[in-house]
């Protein structure tokens, strides 16, 4: 019986001496062009589909991850956003005029790429000062979802500074008053 006790004392100690050893685990931290597209957006909750950007002759579906989807309208949303951007290119007919189907709305062609925005704590802290945009962080892909796209990321975090009151976030009151009407 002593033995068995003594064997559960040491078994303990190795155990205990075991967790303090064990680092803390570190929260990981990304940066621009770190984050890859996630496996699994396709399932996401759709932040919002079918945007026509006549400008750029366009179509654009973005979604967002489950905690994102859970924002308040009029709050920021939390460290763990997720959001995922498709960008399409329309169809055109042979005169370079974008293609409308019987809904009015351009055809999506091919995927020409897709971006991605994730916030987490520190995560702006890489940034350049006069280009943070709160703790969002940026990366552009091709449409394989693996390459890299070119884009300077300067280039996105330049064009989405001013929407500050937004959370960065261009179309922000669109999502909740569609979300408030599901
Ligand atoms: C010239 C302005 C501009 C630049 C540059 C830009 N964006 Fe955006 N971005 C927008 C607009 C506008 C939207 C809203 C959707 C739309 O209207 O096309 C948007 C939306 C997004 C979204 C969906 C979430 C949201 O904010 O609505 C992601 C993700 C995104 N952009 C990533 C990027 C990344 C990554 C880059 C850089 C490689 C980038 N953007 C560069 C204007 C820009």
């Amino acid at each position: 019986m002593k033995r068995i006790i003594w064997v559960i004392t040491a078994l303990s100690a190795t155990v205990l001496v075991g967790c303090t050893n064990v680092p803390k685990p570190e929260v990981q931290k990304y940066s621009d062009g770190e984050l890859s597209v996630p496996s699994n957006y396709k399932s996401w909750p759709k932040f919002l589909s079918d945007i026509q950007r006549a400008d750029t002759k366009q179509v654009r579906d973005i979604y967002i991850n489950p905690i994102g989807n859970t924002t308040k309208m009029g709050d920021a949303f939390p460290n763990g956003t997720i959001s995922v951007m498709e960008i399409y290119k329309a169809r055109e007919a042979a005169d370079g005029t974008p293609l409308k189907g019987p809904d009015g709305k351009f055809v999506k062609g091919e995927l020409l790429k897709i971006g991605v925005m994730g916030k987490g704590a520190g995560w702006g802290e890489s940034a350049p000062p006069e280009l943070r945009n709160g703790d969002w962080v940026y990366s552009m892909y091709l449409a394989d979802a693996k390459t890299k796209a070119p884009d300077d990321t300067a280039t996105c975090r330049a064009c989405h500074l001013p929407l500050k009151d937004k959370d960065y976030i261009f179309r922000y009151d669109e999502y909740f008053q569609k979300r408030a009407s599901y």
